[in-house]
């Protein structure tokens, strides 16, 4: 029999349900209303009845960006719950958007899951002070520093090859954390990829790209969901598992320049300024602990990738060796003073990077004014990101974009093109401030590899590292072959670095 109680319940779930429809309906209306009055004035926009707005697949969604590019032009609109977010995908749009624009484009979105939620509000844009000394730390002249160390990794590197060919991606990921450690730390004792901070901060950077997609946590179209305590606990657990990692980094940093034994880090480097730039504590541990994440995950991915380009295209990597061996010859390795006599080597780096772009989707920015280009308006406010993966896709800029061509680099001369912007690093205000410790700016390092080793074998799939996630994928295995007699090239590679 029907309760009084059942009938009170009944109208209660009515007045609920009434005031969900109400909600999504409002949710719904503001959303279109939104695009329709994005289409005025705001780059156009794919057609998507979805509520949550357009759905970019967490594989390869580059892809699918690209394709809405090809249809619609240079620029889209896509919706992520009710905000807008506006991809450019050409060239010409990114130069004249995040570059002569620049300064309108250097802030960052609020990045709710990633930077609040996972990062607990220590992502680097949010700490100003951080932001000024990352970059004064990491330019050219100060990473010239790190340059004795990075040749001594290296070289350990081409010795780990030769000793264990078929993991070369941990010998990637150790010469990655070497130098991340290094230059956030001042480490200078072995780091390897195996250790369990290495494999901490490691997992770390994979939750923070998978994060960073769109559409990969709701709460970025529904802020208030991060008030529900059950929600999103991933993100939670691993905010407290890498601030407990990065504050026992700072701590051990501190002792070591307690004691005198710490050599130049960023970290010691923020510490020593602590009093003039005014950072608590726990954001400087975050700070260099973010760096650490970010230096060893796109150097591991960065130096994988161009293994692999090798591989792949063995004609041009036999034009990069003959240039090795024409400007430094057999009995000894490539030093960075090299690096202006080997545009060859630098094309060669600069194409894989752009075939396989390391953050394809790139990592966003948002507007403080309006820009505008062509017979575009971007608001004020709106989330910006130049799509790597599309925008080195351009046929007018990079004509037959799926080929391999590192000559696209270079001019009639042989030398490295100086009116083609290589966009690896990112755009304008907030280019990659890691970009001058890079293997690209950098050049020769760790390319030293191919001047005394050939990879031979195609990879299973010259996709896989572009899912930055290969923790337990062996995309590629690469039957790696001496160019001289092993015996002398591993003399060469245990010379002291002074000898080089
Ligand atoms: C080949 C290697 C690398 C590539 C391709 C790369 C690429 C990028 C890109 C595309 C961005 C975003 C730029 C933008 O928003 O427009 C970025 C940001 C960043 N990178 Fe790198 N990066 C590399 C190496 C490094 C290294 C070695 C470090 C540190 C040691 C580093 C630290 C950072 C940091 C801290 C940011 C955030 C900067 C900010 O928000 O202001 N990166 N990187």
């Amino acid at each position: 029999m029907l309760q009084l109680t059942d009938l009170q319940f009944s109208s209660h779930a009515q007045v609920f349900v009434a005031a969900t429809c109400l909600g999504v309906t409002a949710l719904i209306y503001r959303a279109y209303l939104a695009s329709t009055e994005s289409n005025l004035s705001c780059p156009p926009s794919p057609l998507t009845w979805r509520l949550r707005g357009h759905l970019i697949p967490p594989r390869n969604g580059f892809m699918t960006v690209e394709s809405w590019i090809e249809e619609y032009g240079p620029l889209i609109t896509l919706r992520e719950g009710i905000e807008k977010h506006v991809v450019i995908g050409r060239y010409k749009a990114a130069v004249e958007i995040m570059e002569k624009h620049g300064a309108s484009l250097v802030d960052r979105p609020r990045f709710i899951a990633a930077g609040e939620l996972l990062c607990g509000g220590m992502l680097i844009p949010f700490i100003r002070a951080g932001e000024r000394a990352i970059h004064t730390h990491l330019q050219p002249k100060v990473a010239e520093a790190y340059q004795p160390l990075q040749i001594s990794y290296a070289k350990n590197t081409v010795i780990s090859i030769l000793n264990d060919p078929h993991n070369f991606q941990d010998h990637a990921r150790t010469y990655a954390a070497a130098t991340s450690m290094k230059v956030a730390y001042g480490k200078t004792t072995p780091t390897s990829a195996t250790d369990p901070e290495v494999k901490r901060v490691a997992k770390f950077a994979d939750k923070f790209r998978t994060v960073l997609h769109p559409g990969a946590y709701l709460v970025d179209s529904i802020p208030w969901l991060k008030y529900l305590p059950w929600y999103a606990r991933d993100l939670r657990d691993g905010c407290r598992d890498s601030q407990e990692l990065f504050i026992e980094l700072f701590d051990r940093l501190k002792q070591e320049i307690g004691g005198d034994e710490a050599g130049p880090s960023l970290g010691r480097y923020l510490w020593e300024k602590r009093s003039s730039n005014e950072m608590p504590e726990l954001e400087m541990a975050c700070l260099a602990g973010t760096v650490f994440a970010a230096g060893y995950d796109t150097t591991t991915l960065a130096i994988c990738t161009i293994l692999m380009a090798a591989a792949c295209f063995p004609e041009e990597q036999r034009k990069v060796h003959e240039e090795l061996d024409a400007v430094i010859g057999i009995n000894r390795v490539p030093a960075f003073t090299d690096k202006k006599s080997l545009p060859r080597l630098r094309a060669f780096v600069s194409e894989a990077l752009r075939w396989r772009p390391l953050i394809p989707m790139g990592l966003p920015h948002r507007t403080t004014q309006v820009v505008a280009f062509e017979n575009y308006r971007i608001p004020a406010g709106t989330t910006v990101s130049g799509n790597h993966w599309a925008i080195s896709r351009d046929p007018d800029v990079f004509p037959d974009p799926n080929a391999f061509k590192p000559d696209r680099w270079l001019d009639a001369e042989g030398r490295m093109r100086d009116d083609l912007k290589f966009f690896g690093f990112g755009f304008g205000r907030r280019v990659c401030p890691g970009q001058h410790l890079g293997v690209h700016k950098r050049g020769s390092r760790p390319l030293g590899l191919p001047a005394h080793v050939e990879n031979r074998t195609k990879p299973l799939d010259d996709m896989a590292f572009m899912h930055g996630n290969f923790a337990n994928e062996q995309p590629c295995t690469i039957d790696f072959q001496t160019r001289i007699p092993e015996a002398e090239l591993r003399r060469m590679m245990e010379r002291d670095v002074e000898d080089i």
